[in-house]
């Protein structure tokens, strides 16, 4: 399997590392900048001798050397700063992306595309827009992200290992998100026996903010350890045809009422994309919730389409 991860800051190369590390695929790490994929690659090859892996990674400015790729991740744009909501990205990233997608899809009409760069939900249907690929081929990545943050959170407040919390978060990345806590556990018990109301709402409003958390005390850039960690599980996902459960921003064509929208949802992510968008068994306020969560998307998108 080929990897291209456009993009080669923080987020992009944290991830072309993670995957090569894994021996996950081989990497193609590009980026505007001259020499900086090219430097990051060379680093990671020499890493591969102390690790023990094959050193599979190359830099490049030159979308010629990402041909045929069987996916593409794309980190490219700006990451938030300080103050700033994820919207605020939305012109100069819908610039990026569109441009990134032009170049790479031509070469690699057969990708998965995997959408990172904020605002996701918009940028993931920009990205389907514009390189014209079938719905289940273009998603983004989120919800692993945010349901990852959610389990750390409620791992540290009951003083628990986060390998035995299970929580998923649906929506959209950003104040819509969807937490469900009645699907949530901790060593096979319901969260919601463990903390009271006030402790559960602490705690989503936490995951919510947990990318501004991260911004205010960088000062400068945004979160990857995290996001990079949870595109390589994607990645996984797909080259190994694991068809786990991820919460995963797709394409939603009736599912839970919704259509014509991408929004965040339980997928099953195969080689060929999205094998099956899975509907759980939601009551009436978590329906409406996630509901809500399309609907803003759906109208960002059309302001998207003003610009
Ligand atoms: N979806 C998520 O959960 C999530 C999580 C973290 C970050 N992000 C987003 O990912 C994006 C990247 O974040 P980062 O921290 O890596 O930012 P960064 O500034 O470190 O890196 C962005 C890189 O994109 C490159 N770039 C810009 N325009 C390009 C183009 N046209 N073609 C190729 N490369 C181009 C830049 O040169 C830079 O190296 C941001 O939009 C950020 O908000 C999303």
């Amino acid at each position: 399997m080929r990897v291209t991860v456009v993009g080669s800051g923080f987020v992009g190369q944290t991830t072309a590392m993670r995957l090569v590390q894994r021996g996950l695929a081989e990497v193609v790490l590009i980026d505007i900048i001259e020499g900086l994929p090219q430097g990051l690659a060379l680093d990671m090859r020499q890493s591969g001798p102390v690790v023990g892996f094959e050193p599979h990674v190359v830099g490049t400015n030159d979308y010629a050397d990402t041909e045929g790729s069987d996916v593409v991740v794309i980190t490219a744009g700006f990451p938030r700063q300080p103050g700033m909501s994820r919207m605020d990205l939305l012109g100069k990233n819908a610039g990026v992306v569109r441009g990134v997608v032009e170049q790479i899809a031509p070469g690699s009409p057969d990708a998965i595309i995997i959408v990172v760069t904020n605002p996701l939900d918009e940028m993931t249907a920009l990205a389907a827009e514009v390189s014209g690929f079938p719905k289940e081929r273009v998603v983004g990545m989120a919800g692993v992200l945010d349901s990852a943050r959610l389990r750390t959170f409620i791992a540290e407040e009951l003083g628990v290992s986060p390998l035995v919390v299970e929580a998923m978060t649906l929506g959209s990345h950003g104040d819509s998100m969807v937490p469900l806590p009645r699907h949530a556990t901790v060593d096979g018990k319901p969260l919601v026996d463990l903390v009271d109301e006030a402790t559960l709402e602490r705690l989503y409003a936490r995951t919510r903010d947990a990318g501004a958390e991260i911004v205010a005390l960088l000062k400068k850039g945004s979160a990857y350890y995290a996001p990079s960690a949870s595109i390589a599980k994607m990645v996984e996902s797909i080259v190994h045809n694991t068809e786990e459960l991820l919460p995963v921003c797709a394409w939603c064509t009736g599912q839970y009422g919704i259509s014509g929208v991408y929004v965040g949802v339980p997928v099953r992510l195969s080689r060929s994309g999205v094998a099956e968008i899975v509907e759980l068994d939601f009551n009436e306020d978590e329906l409406a919730a996630l509901r809500a969560a399309a609907e803003g998307i759906r109208a960002k998108c059309a302001d998207l389409a003003q610009l």
